[in-house]
């Protein structure tokens, strides 16, 4: 029997090629009929690769009964049931720490874009405008605060960066950690004292909606929300409303509820930056995010220690 991988996403560079030796590569994204094609295979598919858009259900999980492993190419592990897949045993990996650094510096790209106005700017040259005068004023960075939503490894790289900018930092998150940033259990009374809301904490059920009118009224008229965590952490809809009541000042987003698709009320939005989920898009990152993909599942069909299993 054939040993098949299900690709749901395309991996960047072409390092997926490799495992075409050993395994039949299913690229979803290139199937003219997705459905038949893993009708196709079921009995052959071992193992699946998905990002963080690719919805990995039970039901796709139980339509695979030969599924042995699936690797995310992502840290977040959202986009898996992984209830269904432990229930299985299928063991799932991810790709954390290799992408912190490059996720970091996009909250970073981003907070710097809104306030100091920087596409906006780039717009007013390419569109004639500074020949007629110059742009609205900007916000500074120097001496204000900053809230954080889940301190881990992208949370804590995040800090260490705006703290290089002269930035207080402050943190909300499931527990109080060992750092020298203050804790708030409640994410309501972190809203109320800082400038800027950073979100950079897990998806999911436990975080879902986390951010919604409440959070956005207290982050307040000067107040501006970072997302590079999910889309799903925010009410996209009280977002939306905040935006354009300027109940706060803007938002620079990397990431979207329902993904590839962003609301089109914020493509006139000039209080507004958006990223297309570029996070860990780097060719130096995202090429080692797919080697380890790769060394995953060799060292899984191996009979090796998996390097970055996640706890199911
Ligand atoms: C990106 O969103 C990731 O989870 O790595």
């Amino acid at each position: 029997m054939a040993r098949a991988i299900l690709a749901l996403n395309t991996l960047y560079p072409l390092g997926l090629e490799a495992l075409e030796k050993e395994f039949e590569l299913i690229k979803l994204s290139r199937e003219s009929d997705p459905e038949n094609a893993i009708q196709q295979h079921r009995n052959d598919i071992v193992a699946i690769i998905a990002g963080p858009g690719n919805h990995v259900s039970r039901k796709l999980i139980e339509a695979l009964p030969a599924l042995e492993m699936i690797g995310i190419f992502a840290v977040g592990t959202d986009n898996v049931d992984l209830e269904a897949a432990r229930e299985r045993s299928i063991l799932v990996t991810n790709t954390p720490d290799i992408l912190t650094a490059d996720t970091a510096d996009i909250a970073l790209a981003l907070l710097l874009a809104v306030t100091r106005r920087v596409v906006e700017g780039d717009a007013y040259i390419r569109i004639g405008k500074w020949l007629n005068g110059p742009m609205p004023l900007g916000v500074s960075l120097a001496g204000k605060t900053v809230g954080i939503v889940g301190l881990g490894r992208i949370g804590q790289a995040i800090a260490k960066r705006l703290t290089a900018f002269d930035m207080r930092v402050v943190y909300h998150g499931r527990s109080k950690k060992d750092v020298p940033y203050k804790f708030y259990p409640q994410l309501l009374e972190m809203a109320q004292d800082i400038d800027f809301l950073v979100l950079s904490c897990a998806g999911g059920t436990e975080t879902k909606g986390l951010v919604g009118e409440a959070v956005l009224k207290l982050l307040g008229v000067n107040g501006f929300l970072i997302n590079v965590a999910r889309g799903s952490v925010v009410d996209e809809e009280a977002l939306l409303v905040a935006l354009r009541n300027k109940d706060i000042a803007g938002a620079g987003l990397d990431v979207f509820a329902n993904e590839p698709f962003v609301p089109e009320a914020l493509y006139s939005m000039d209080n507004v930056v958006l990223l297309p989920h570029t996070g860990s898009a780097t060719t130096e990152t995202r090429s080692k995010m797919a080697a380890l993909v790769i060394e995953n599942i060799r060292a899984h069909f191996e009979g090796k220690p998996l390097k970055t299993l996640v706890a199911v």
